[in-house]
Parts: C-alpha cells; structure tokens; sequence
C-alpha cells in the first residue's frame, strides 16, 4: 500500500514535472512559478513602454521573458506554443552609475510581473498579473487590451516572437511567423 502511494506521488510529480509551469489554487488564481528564473530566456527588452507598468525615457525599464523549457523545446522543433506554455515578463526598474558603470543602464528591483499562459482547458491564452508579494495571479478580463494588443501585433500566436532572438528565425523556418508592422 505505501509503496503503491509512493509510486503515485512519484509519477504526479513526474508527470507535473513534465506538462510544466502552471498551476492555479482552487480560486482560479494562478500561482507564481517559484522557479521561472530557472526557465528559458527569451529577451529583455529596455522600455519597451506599455501599459501602467511601463517606465519613461528618462528612468528606463528591462522586460526579462522567461518561458518553461518543455514549451520551448517543442516550439524549436514546430514552431508552435503547446498546451500548457506559461511566459513571464519580469518587469525591473533600472539604475546607471552603479559601481563601475558610468553611462550604460543595469536592472534593479522587481516593478511587476505578468504571466500569458496557453492552456486549453481555460479557452486558450489568458493574461495574469501578480501583485507586490508576487502570490495572487489574478487574471484579466478577456476586454483588457493585453488581449487586443497582442492579438493584433503578436507574430506567433499572440507572443512577441519577433522580439524573442533565438525564436525568430525558427518560427520564420516553420511557416508560423506573421509579419506586422
Ligand atoms: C500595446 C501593446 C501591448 C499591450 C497593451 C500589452 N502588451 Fe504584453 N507585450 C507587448 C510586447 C511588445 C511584448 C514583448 C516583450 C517586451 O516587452 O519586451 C509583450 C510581452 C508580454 C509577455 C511575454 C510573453 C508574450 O506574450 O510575448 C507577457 C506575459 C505580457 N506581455 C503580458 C501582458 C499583460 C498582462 C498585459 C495587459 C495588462 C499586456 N501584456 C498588454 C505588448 C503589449
């Protein structure tokens, strides 16, 4: 009996190990991957200014896009998101004239942090947006312009792959790639 329990823990955490990245409490609120900074980097982008949590020519920020390795491994062979893909955008705040820096820009601390998560069994893509204590990821309403914005001008299945270096190209190769302007 306790080994048959045993196996099953094993195989659930294999098995979640596998499918990746996403999880939501009871709620529906979806929980923070504690370890996306382990995850794939995409890109980080320097003011790339949308939204509230944008910042301002003068006082820059970084978006760091993180994506759960499986997705990305699948992606480089299809050039497609599979079910269950789950992308961060870390977005931090930046300083200059930090210890030996003089003119360039080096990120500080965590401003925000927003999920876009593909998942079939909630309709498809859905944007979450993490609060300071980056535990309740609330997600927005389908009205929200995350969805407009990224539908409209996202190159591979409303994600910014033409931003994204190392995918760029694969997705061109693979026939998935949508120009926009
Ligand atoms: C006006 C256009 C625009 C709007 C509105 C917008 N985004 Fe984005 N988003 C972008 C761009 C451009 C990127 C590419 C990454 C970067 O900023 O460097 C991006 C990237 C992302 C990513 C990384 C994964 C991906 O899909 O490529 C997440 C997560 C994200 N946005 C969340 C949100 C959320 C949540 C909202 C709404 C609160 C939102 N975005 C609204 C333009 C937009």
């Amino acid at each position: 009996m306790i080994f048959r329990a045993l196996l099953f823990v094993a195989v659930s955490i294999a098995m979640l190990a596998q499918t990746g990245s996403v999880a939501y409490s009871k709620e529906g609120i979806m929980i923070l991957p504690k370890d996306y900074r382990e995850w794939t980097f995409l890109s980080a982008g320097l003011n790339m200014v949308y939204g509230e949590n944008g910042g301002s020519a003068a006082n820059p920020r970084f978006e760091n896009v993180f994506v759960n390795p499986a997705a990305y491994r699948q992606f480089v062979k299809s050039g497609k998101w599979p079910d269950k893909t789950t992308l961060i955008l870390e977005i931090r705040a930046s300083d200059s004239r930090v210890s030996i820096n003089k003119d360039g820009r080096v990120q500080t601390n965590v401003v925000a942090i927003e999920a876009h998560v593909k998942d079939a069994a909630k309709g498809g893509w859905a944007f979450y947006g993490f609060d300071a204590s980056g535990q309740n990821g609330k997600s927005f309403p389908k009205s929200a312009d995350c969805y407009s914005c990224h539908e409209k001008n996202g190159s591979v299945d409303t994600t910014f792959v033409q931003f994204y270096p190392t995918l760029r190209e694969v997705a061109k190769a693979k026939g998935t790639y949508r120009d926009s302007e």
